[in-house]
């Protein structure tokens, strides 16, 4: 897959695929969509559990997972990561696009490296609370635990590229490896997406996006 370097509007950096013209983050700023979509309204809510566990669909260029691993440093609360993708990146297009130095967090440079290196589908520790495991593997043949996530970062590139991964048989998938009152959370408002949410159960709302976003969507179990 060919892939661009682009600088995003808070000066962090992303990627665009030029035969989709589609990017891996928002253009107006990667951190800040990261942030606010996974952090403010996926995390922080469910900090307060006894443990936390999530999937992400799409680790990509791992940013997703750094902030986590940033957020979560200092809290006891033990944090359970599991990422799947389908077309990892090279090493050095991660290196060039420089996340722990574009995003002002740069005390996390060895922790990010090694949330790129370590071996796919093994679980690591990667530090006192945090387990990681990264599967290499298409999500959407992907069996995922019944009744087991808190949150899911859903990160897949648009409907219009990937229509199977938005349709109602992955978000029953996704339902059902939810715990009640678990989150899915992420930047797609679309409407046929929503009601294929709804069919599947899911509580579905709309919440204030970041900037050059006006909505994204938190749907709970
Ligand atoms: C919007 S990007 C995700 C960005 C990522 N969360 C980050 O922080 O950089 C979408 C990601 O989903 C991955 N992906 C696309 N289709 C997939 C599939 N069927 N199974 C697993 N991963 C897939 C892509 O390779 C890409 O890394």
């Amino acid at each position: 897959m060919n892939r661009k370097n682009i600088l995003t509007g808070d000066n962090s950096k992303s990627l665009l695929i030029p035969e989709m013209n589609e990017t891996y983050h928002s253009i107006h700023g990667a951190k800040n969509e990261s942030e606010h979509i996974f952090i403010q309204n996926g995390l922080m809510p469910q900090l307060a559990n006894a443990e936390v566990r999530i999937l992400e669909m799409g680790f990509g260029t791992g940013l997703n997972a750094l902030l986590t691993l940033a957020q979560t440093l200092d809290k006891s609360t033990p944090i359970i990561y599991d990422t799947f993708e389908k077309y990892p990146i090279y090493l050095e297009t991660i290196h060039e696009i420089d996340h722990p130095g574009q995003t002002n967090l740069e005390s996390f440079r060895q922790k990010f490296e090694l949330l790129h290196t370590i071996p796919w589908n093994e679980s690591k520790q990667i530090s006192a609370n945090f387990i990681f495991t990264k599967y290499a593997c298409d999500f959407l043949e992907a069996k995922l635990k019944t009744d087991y996530y808190t949150i899911i970062y859903y990160d897949a590139f648009a409907p219009q590229f990937q229509p199977d991964l938005w349709d109602y048989p992955q978000m029953q998938k996704l339902y059902d490896s939810l715990v009640t009152g678990g989150t899915l959370v992420t930047y797609c408002a679309q409407g046929q997406f929503r009601r294929n949410l709804k069919q599947a159960g899911f509580t579905v709302a709309k919440v204030a996006g970041p900037k050059g976003k006006r909505e994204i969507t938190l749907a709970t179990k």
